[in-house]
């Protein structure tokens, strides 16, 4: 639990200091509210409601019951009889239709039943994966996407997605870094509320548009190891700079729902957790909407060695404010001996139900539960769709090396050989969390090569290897890659040399390589970042023949391509960029698009860096921080932030508005950007600070501002960011407050987190 010192101790430690309360950072700022269509409240109503339920009626109410698994009562008696709140995994809409009606028809109560389904990256159309529409850089791009989903979602009567995930990662042995924005608070704050507003549209109920589910709260990006699952031990510090912000912005956003995280944070575990889900979600942040456990992570609060047995595990969830339990039925077994054993009050489980029909209320379920099915299949895969997911997966690639130019692709090439088994898969282009997805709408790099180079330029595939996880993933059944075909030693070392004789004859070689798409996401962590099976060894192999070599990733984690990053003249980063991700790929090799993508993690050289993350704090020796380690470089391969483009950009003239600025304000910043190539393309601008001295060590330097821009080839225009001074706020670890600590500041703008150009602001009280 926080601890308060009293002011004299902080005026001892640091001063000039100013005290704020743990919120008072953004007491500025907007106040959470969860906006809904319906304009009234709904509190009236459901107060009535609840008057009239039975407590099997209310606890059916906080059962989650995932249509997946095998159930012990069927559906409909489930729904009949008021014991189930909510259906996860249900994409049909006749059926959600006729479900719907059982419960609002034939329940005592009439009480309409929530659809859930993890709508990660786009639902039958799938939009780059949450990592690469971090990339971009656009939260516009993100906010776009996740309303497209929304669309085909709703159109099917899903009503409610478990995304955003905002889980800073630093880890990329961690398989989950690819449902979220990476490694910064700033960044991800910014995809997270975007993500809200894409898929919640204005207020909740809006047409087209569902209920948002901010996830996990919190700290499970720091699993120990990058192991899934594993504890996380976080310092307040580090959970209030770091790992909460994402939340924060998200249900300032107005997300209606969180879900809780799996995990032990500092031994609680985070579905258990009061600090968690009552102290820091209602006290501080006054979040007003409903709180989902994780799948059966209430159940497994006993596995944990936290709970006794399923009485005392639904206590705890419920009193540490869980509402909702996904899929196991601890509430179902446990709740009524704990109520009577007074292990949870009458009042905290009527809050809970209160949450729950609330947020149904303001969805306008009570009003119109059903969904129309006659447009359900003109909505999916529309042109409208296709279009947007492929700008969005151009404007995720990053371009992480050009030697000579190599890209785009020369006209003059005449003959391409494209080698890969990434490079022909219509289930692995789509990424993991794909579960909607229809890997035949793919549009697979092989086919959107041909399609934009032929018959000018040939273009002749084959795949060099395979490549096979080594253990089944739990989505194998749902949704899985192609199996390999080539069964013995003789026809793999075959396949291999075909592959590079057909490099030999070409003009030039695209190798499209990475990881299956089930290789990255839930329980799909690596102990190693090297590319699977013998990735590596057909890529030297290609580089030897020396021929010019283009080297695209499908990926969604930092893989060790540090002998590529030296040998193979270009690399493009296209990571899993979706339903139209083949042709995304070839709008950028033949130069009809041009990659703007920057990255949201730093790139290590080796898993022996991890992590890597560049806001970290300099002790001693700062100013030789590359000796770190004594067998190799301390930087990373690539910088966060960093990514190149076809054009050549110039940034010069930084300038302050003022050499001080008062806490509470804003500061304009502002750069001449100039485009220096004759090819139009984007550049993003990117603003850190640091604080010089204060209460406590400060970051060497942190994000606090970003804009992408495009320029024409030749453009310059003066490119200004108003950086906000609640955002130097920090959580310190003397005071235990949120505060703006009055000082020196230092201030970057450039390309990427080792911007050059430098100034210096104070911050006044
Ligand atoms: C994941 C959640 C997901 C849920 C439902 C869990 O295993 O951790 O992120 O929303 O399953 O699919």
């Amino acid at each position: 639990m926080r601890t308060y010192v009293a002011l004299s101790t902080l005026l001892l430690l640091a001063s000039p200091l100013l005290f704020t309360t743990p919120h008072a950072a953004y007491a500025q700022r907007p106040n959470s509210t969860v906006r809904t269509a319906s304009g009234q409240d709904g509190e009236a109503f459901v107060n009535s409601l609840l008057g009239k339920m039975t407590l099997e009626e209310k606890i059916g109410q906080m059962s989650q019951v995932a249509l997946n698994t095998k159930l012990d009562t069927p559906a409909d008696e489930m729904a009949r009889k008021g014991q189930v709140g909510s259906f996860l995994f249900l994409t049909d809409a006749a059926e959600i239709n006729r479900l719907q009606h059982v419960a609002v028809d034939q329940s005592r109560l009439h009480i309409p039943l929530l659809f859930g389904f993890d709508v990660i990256h786009g639902f039958r159309t799938i939009y780059p994966v949450p990592l690469a529409m971090a990339a971009s850089w656009d939260p516009a791009v993100a906010e776009r996407a996740q309303s497209m989903a929304a669309k085909e979602a709703s159109a099917t009567g899903v009503q409610w997605t478990f995304a955003p995930m905002v889980d800073i990662a630093r880890d990329p042995r961690w398989g989950r870094i690819m449902e979220g924005a990476g490694e910064d608070p700033f960044l991800g704050s910014r995809m997270a509320e975007a993500q809200v507003r894409g898929f919640q549209g204005d207020s909740l109920g809006a047409q087209d548009h569902i209920l948002a589910c901010v996830k996990h709260f919190a700290g499970y990006g720091a699993a120990s190891g990058g192991r899934d699952y594993e504890e996380s031990n976080i310092s307040d510090e580090q959970l209030w700079n770091v790992y909460f912000p994402p939340f924060e912005a998200a249900i300032h956003a107005g997300a209606g729902s969180l879900m809780s995280a799996y995990m032990d944070l500092n031994g609680v575990p985070a579905t258990g957790n009061r600090y968690l889900l009552h102290d820091v979600l209602r006290d501080d942040w006054k979040f007003q909407g409903m709180v989902v456990s994780d799948w059966e992570s209430v159940m497994n609060l006993t596995t944990h060695g936290f709970s006794r047995d399923a009485g005392d595990a639904a206590a705890r969830a419920v009193n540490a404010g869980v509402d909702m339990e996904m899929t196991s039925h601890t509430f179902r077994d446990g709740l009524p001996a704990a109520l009577h054993q007074g292990l949870v009050t009458q009042a905290t489980l009527d809050a809970a139900v209160r949450q729950i029909l609330l947020t149904k209320y303001r969805m306008g379920l009570f009003r119109n539960p059903y969904v129309d099915v006659s447009k359900t299949a003109s909505q999916m895969v529309t042109p409208e769709q296709r279009e947007a997911a492929r700008q969005a997966a151009t404007r995720a690639a990053v371009l992480l090396r050009n030697e000579g130019n190599l890209l785009p692709l020369s006209k003059q090439y005449k003959s391409i050989a494209l080698i890969g088994s990434l490079a022909d898969s219509k289930a692995d282009i789509m990424g993991s969390w794909s579960l909607a997805g229809h890997p035949s709408d793919s549009v697979t790099v092989l086919e959107g090569l041909k399609k934009r180079f032929s018959p000018g330029t040939q273009v002749e595939y084959t795949k060099g290897v395979e490549i096979e996880r080594e253990q089944t993933s739990i989505f194998d059944e749902q949704f899985s890659s192609p199996k390999p075909t080539l069964k013995t030693d003789a026809e793999r070392d075959a396949e291999f040399h075909h592959a590079i004789d057909l490099v030999r004859q070409s003009d030039v070689a695209v190798l499209v390589l990475g990881e299956l798409q089930s290789m990255s996401g839930e329980r799909a962590s690596r102990s190693s970042l090297d590319l699977p099976g013998k990735q590596e060894e057909l890529l030297e192999a290609a580089v030897a023949t020396g021929k010019p070599i283009v080297l695209v990733l499908l990926n969604a984690r930092p893989l060790d391509i540090t002998w590529a990053s030296q040998h193979v003249a270009a690399i493009l980063e296209a990571w899993y960029p979706g339903t139209e991700g083949g042709d995304a790929i070839a709008d950028l090799l033949s130069g009809d698009a041009n990659p703007g993508g920057k990255l949201p993690v730093a790139w290590p050289r080796s898993v022996g860096q991890i992590p890597i993350n560049y806001a970290r704090n300099l002790t001693q020796i700062p100013n030789d921080p590359d000796t770190r380690y004594w067998d190799g470089s301390s930087a990373p391969l690539y910088p966060f932030g960093y990514g190149l483009s076809y054009s050549s950009f110039s940034m010069t003239n930084l300038h302050l508005a003022s050499n001080s600025v008062h806490a509470g304000s804003k500061l304009e910043v502002s750069v001449d950007l100039q485009n220096t190539s004759s090819r139009d393309g984007d550049e993003v601008v990117q603003l850190y600070t640091h604080q010089r001295a204060g209460s406590a060590s400060r970051p060497v330097r942190e994000l606090k501002g970003f804009r992408r821009v495009t320029l024409k080839a030749g453009e310059k225009r003066t490119v200004t960011l108003a950086l906000d001074t609640h955002d130097l706020g920090f959580w310190s670890p003397q005071t235990h407050h949120l505060s703006m600590e009055p000082g020196a500041f230092d201030l970057w703008v450039g390309h990427d987190s080792s911007a050059s150009d430098h100034a210096s602001f104070t911050l006044l009280p």
